[in-house]
């Protein structure tokens, strides 16, 4: 049977809770692959099946399908962290506790698991780098990160006069949202069809992301993956290296940091208290994700009211805050893969 059409009849059961939607996924993975080494691109590129074209891009999308399947709903709990003393907007805290099923725990598992190190077998190491994708995609959907009303799946809200949740919102109907208004005319097919494929219908996107990498966060880009100044990220040499023709995205290595993610303070309080030797350090960009509950998701939220106007929508478009996630997503599942393939 062809596996496509048994996703879709599917999905048209699950209501899709659980992670960051199929197109935020694809996004954050077709940002990755711009910046993955050639050979690490090559290795990628093994251990993923290939689609109609012989193409075998985007990376995401394996992880998406599977967690479908009984096999793997032992995953389900690894897609957020429970954060019991939250309450945002007043508090936003996470506390990671090593060895208990959540996003960061599993992003640490697959990580291990990809590195050729591991000695996993290819099929271990092939399913490790879907899921590492995923996390990583999942942990940089703020909701994901913050337990109130179930991640906000709980919370009912109104989005282009569209009944919806806060978690829905942020998981796609945003990200949609900016698709159609760069000029693509966005349908919930598409949200389901398209990305089997490398859909087309959010290239301009990407194409607006980079561009945003290049210009307004031209001088943070490269600190984004960092979390440990011990850890060698060959992401920021060689990548570096590899963009030259148009290296104004790295143009900049003052080290300054613009965003609150990986400030320098966090940073040390963060080598402090722990000590990172893994390439992939979720408990530490947690901290700033699960800020921007307060700062952002559930600020000057009140339930059943329109958010894709007024003070609420107004705060999203002014920060750009949906596209600098699916950024900073991107550079961090390419500075983690070329750290451990490259
Ligand atoms: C790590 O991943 C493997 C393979 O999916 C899984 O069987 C195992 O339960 C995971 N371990 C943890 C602690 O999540």
């Amino acid at each position: 049977m062809n596996f496509s059409y048994l996703f879709i009849i599917l999905l048209l059961f699950i209501n899709n809770v659980l992670s960051y939607g199929y197109v935020g996924h694809q996004i954050t993975a077709s940002i990755a692959q711009k910046f993955l080494l050639p050979k690490v691109r090559e290795h990628v590129r093994e251990l993923l099946p290939k689609n109609a074209n012989g193409n075998l891009y985007p990376i995401a999308s394996w992880a998406d399908r599977v967690k479908f399947t009984p096999k793997y709903r032992f995953t389900s709990r690894m897609h957020y962290i429970t954060a019991p003393r939250n309450n945002p907007p007043d508090s936003c805290t996470v506390i990671y506790t090593p060895g208990k099923i959540d996003v960061l725990n599993a992003i640490h598992n697959y990580t291990n698991r990809l590195d050729p190190k591991s000695n996993l077998d290819f099929w271990s190491r092939a399913e490790a780098l879907r899921f590492l994708v995923h996390f990583l995609g999942d942990l940089h959907q703020p909701l994901h990160v913050a337990a109130k009303f179930r991640g906000g799946n709980g919370a009912k809200a109104i989005f282009e006069g569209h009944k919806t949740t806060l978690h829905y919102i942020w998981d796609s109907r945003l990200i949609n949202k900016h698709i159609r208004e760069l000029g693509y005319k966005f349908t919930f097919s598409d949200d389901i069809a398209n990305n089997f494929y490398d859909g087309p219908f959010f290239e301009p996107y990407v194409k607006y992301i980079i561009n945003l990498m290049k210009t307004v966060w031209k001088q943070e880009v490269a600190e984004w993956a960092v979390c440990n100044e011990e850890v060698e990220y060959i992401f920021e040499k060689e990548t570096q290296e590899l963009l030259k023709p148009n290296s104004i995205l790295f143009e900049n290595n003052n080290k300054q940091t613009h965003f609150e993610v990986n400030s320098r303070r966090e940073k040390e309080k963060y080598s402090l208290n722990k000590k990172q030797t893994s390439v992939s350090c979720p408990e530490f960009w947690a901290v700033p994700l699960n800020r921007l509950n307060c700062q952002i998701v559930w600020k000057d939220y009140i339930p059943d009211t329109e958010l894709s106007e007024g003070i609420y929508y107004e705060r999203i478009k002014r920060t750009r805050i949906v596209e600098k996630l699916l950024a900073i997503t991107g550079i961090r599942i390419a500075a983690v893969l070329n750290s451990l393939l490259g």
